[in-house]
């Protein structure tokens, strides 16, 4: 709101990014998002923007994916991975997502009378849904854990030394994925991605690492941070949380809505401005760099009345928490359905659950573009 007050889109300065600007209302932040000829991934010669020239060479390999490419390579790439997505691909998968949810919950006291939300629950359902997506190895769901919280807690030089070699080895750990699907074949998405590469022409080996890197990365922790999130205001407003357990068809509008209070992905990626223009009023030149911030665009009262308050029943719902455009949310179907599941497993298994702390007392990562429950204390 204080930058808001400044001005629809405002000059400021992130680590590593640098000098950037930032859009303050929701019109400006779509206006970004869905001119994607004017706001670009990449500048001219395909360079990506807000990757710094001293980032080691090896991490490049990992920005090769939809997300960080313009027209017509965006397409390419996500039009191999489209259907898996669906609506419909998504609704048959809710029964098996439901069953993981009901499990996770069944477990979630099993090593005690109190329990951190984000580790035991918020974090294993995302994490296990992508993973059967993808075709990955149950076994192997701990090296994605330790690599999540090394993204979580880089807030130091020694927090980012340890994020670049868990990077490393990721990378060595996807290829060696690739390389058995390759040999053996198998079930889901990777397997996918070996059969087109063997169709030939529509996806490098590069950009194989770096769509799993991103569907893993994509898929696991921003819903994390959308269930730890509401399960956070459930549990703070009981009578809410009642409300909503005496009637499960209303968890759909509900988690429109914490989406939009969450948002629990603030930024968009940095877009690079291909020619002078004027956003907002504001006089953009050739060049400059604008992220679109979706949690402003979320709070924007132009956009919701009220936005500062959660309402369970809020319609219609104007939030930018997928993002919009060409880059629109490829798992947005997925993540409604996982928050759904969620808290529908969680409070009919606990109906009083409850904090173990103040709401006072709860620890936040607070970083740019970061606003995350970083443990969630539960009692039963
Ligand atoms: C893109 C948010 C869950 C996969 C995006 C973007 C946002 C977003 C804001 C656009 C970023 C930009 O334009 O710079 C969220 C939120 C989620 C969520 C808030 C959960 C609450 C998921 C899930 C997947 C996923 C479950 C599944 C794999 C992707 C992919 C893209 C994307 C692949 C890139 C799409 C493209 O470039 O065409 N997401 N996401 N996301 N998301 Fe999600």
């Amino acid at each position: 709101a204080s930058l808001r007050a400044v001005g629809p889109v405002v000059a400021t300065k992130f680590p590593i990014v640098g000098r950037v600007w930032v859009t303050t209302t929701y019109e400006a932040a779509a206006r970004v998002l869905k001119d994607s000829a004017l706001f670009t991934l990449r500048r001219e010669g395909g360079v990506l923007v807000g990757l710094p020239w001293w980032m080691p060479k090896f991490i490049a390999t990992f920005a090769n994916n939809m997300l960080t490419m313009d027209e017509p390579d965006h397409t390419r790439l996500r039009s191999i991975v489209d259907e898996a997505f669906r609506r419909r691909a998504v609704l048959d998968m809710e029964p098996h997502i439901r069953a993981i949810a009901d499990r996770l919950a069944d477990e979630l006291f099993a090593a005690g009378s109190r329990a951190d939300l984000v580790q035991r629950y918020a974090r294993m359902l995302p994490l296990a849904v992508i993973c059967e997506l993808l075709g990955l190895p149950p076994a192997d769901r701990p090296k994605f854990i330790a690599w999540a919280n090394s993204i979580a807690n880089l807030t130091s030089a020694l927090g980012f030394l340890r994020l670049i070699s868990g990077m490393m080895r990721m990378r060595r750990y996807l290829k060696a994925r690739l390389q058995v699907a390759r040999e053996q074949g198998g079930e889901g998405l990777i397997a996918e991605l070996v059969r087109v590469e063997k169709e030939g022409g529509r996806i490098t080996p590069d950009e194989m690492i770096s769509m799993v890197f991103l569907l893993l990365g994509a898929g696991s922790e921003t819903t994390t941070h959308l269930i730890s999130g509401s399960v956070f205001e459930l549990l703070k407003d009981p009578v809410r949380r009642d409300w909503l357990a005496a009637d499960w068809s209303r968890a759909g509008l509900a988690v429109e809505e914490f989406l939009r209070f969450v948002s629990p992905v603030q930024f968009s990626k940095p877009r690079y401005v291909r020619q002078d223009v004027d956003l907002e009023g504001v006089k953009l030149k050739k060049g400059d760099r604008v992220m679109a911030m979706i949690v402003a665009a979320n709070l924007d009262k132009e956009a919701n009345e009220c936005p500062e308050q959660l309402d369970l029943e809020r319609r219609p719902n104007r939030h930018l928490s997928f993002g919009t455009g060409i880059h629109f949310c490829l798992g947005h179907q997925l993540a409604r359905i996982e928050g759904i599941c969620a808290l529908q497993a969680l409070f009919t298994r606990w109906p009083a659950l409850k904090l173990a702390v103040e709401p006072s007392q709860i620890h936040w990562r607070r970083r740019p573009g970061i606003r995350m429950i970083a443990e969630l204390p539960v009692v039963a």
